[in-house]
């Protein structure tokens, strides 16, 4: 479904499962005895949290969600980020673990962590699906990468392109002509 739209798959669900189990295994033993409150940042990391918490062993953590905005419905990161929507819970004194679905320029995620910092969390942590190191403009990197990936726009796993392809369960990478 919607494969001829890829130019390439990058990664099938099968290996984005397996990865997302190891940076668990690694995340579970980072806040062993820890109540760290997990925020994923939608909509994009909805399918990456969802598979992401289900594989993650601390008993006491918490779930919560923001929105920012930067991209509209173009591929070019403004630099300008919008926080949307606001968590429901205070963070101040919390662990946080921010879930991101891709680490690009850094704009958003050096953004949000600049504003979550002023609530005086214990600590923030990054944790993203992919990240594109080649394109970044801000000194930000994430403490958890599933996979590094080359320049290139991708969609899938909940990443999209204004709007569709979302619901793919693999990432792949979209043809230039769909969005040039
Ligand atoms: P920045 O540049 O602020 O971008 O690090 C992070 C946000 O931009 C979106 N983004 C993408 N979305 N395919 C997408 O579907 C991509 O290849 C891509 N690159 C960046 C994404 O929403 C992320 O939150
Ligand atoms: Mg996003």
């Amino acid at each position: 479904m919607m494969e001829q739209d890829m130019q390439e798959i990058l990664f099938t669900r099968e290996q984005l499962s397996a990865r997302i189990k190891e940076i668990a295994a690694q995340i579970s033993e980072d806040y062993r005895g820890k109540a760290p409150v997990v925020i994923g940042i939608l909509r994009g990391s909805f399918i990456f949290m969802a598979d992401l918490v289900r594989e993650l062993d601390i008993p006491d953590m918490t779930l919560d969600f923001m929105s920012a905005s930067s991209y509209g419905s173009g591929t070019v990161s403004s630099g300008l980020v919008d926080i949307k929507l606001d968590t429901s819970e205070p963070i101040t004194g919390k662990d946080v673990i921010l879930v991101e679905d891709i680490l690009d320029t850094g704009n958003t995620l050096s953004r949000l962590v600049a504003e979550l910092q002023k609530r005086n969390p214990a600590s923030i942590r990054l944790c993203v699906m992919l990240d594109k190191p080649e394109r970044r403009v801000k000194p930000i990197q994430a403490d958890y990468t599933g996979f590094q990936i080359p320049d290139g726009f991708v969609v899938g796993c909940g990443l999209d392109y204004d709007q569709k392809y979302r619901q793919l369960e693999y990432i792949g990478i979209l043809k230039p002509e769909i969005y040039e």
